[in-house]
């Protein structure tokens, strides 16, 4: 599927988002290596650091679908420059392989990078 394809369902997830707090609704679609679509939005609460980023909630759809192999991760929001997840999202990310991230905005720009870009040195539970 074309990045501008898998763009257009993150924005249709983006519609979805409860952000009632910040006014600032993400949307998210993951594309396994099996060619299924999984799909997130940012989830607020009203005690606020229950939150849970788009990133996240597709992440854990896909997961918990019983995939384990990521092909792509499309985020979206509607800022200047393409949205940068956050840190915690990047390290979930990093579980899940060093798989492709487009970052887009509703402007139609995006750019292209991947988790091991997004977070150099990632924590791994090596002993
Ligand atoms: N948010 C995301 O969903 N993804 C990100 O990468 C950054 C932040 C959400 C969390 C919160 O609901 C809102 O954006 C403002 O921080």
């Amino acid at each position: 599927m074309k990045n501008e394809d898998l763009i257009k369902i993150a924005i249709d997830s983006m519609k979805r988002a409860y952000a009632p707090y910040s006014g600032f609704p993400v949307g998210a679609v993951i594309i396994t290596k099996s060619g299924k679509i999984f799909t997130g939005s940012n989830i607020e609460n009203s005690s606020y650091g229950l939150t849970i980023c788009a990133e996240r909630v597709a992440i854990f759809s896909a997961i918990s679908s019983g995939e384990r192999e990521i092909e792509k991760l499309v985020v979206v929001a509607d800022t200047p420059e393409p949205v940068s997840p956050c840190g915690a999202c990047r390290q979930v990310m990093s579980e899940f392989g060093d798989f492709e991230v487009i970052l887009a905005n509703l402007a139609g720009k995006y750019i292209k990078t991947r988790v091991s870009e997004l977070l150099p040195y990632a924590f791994k539970l090596e002993r």
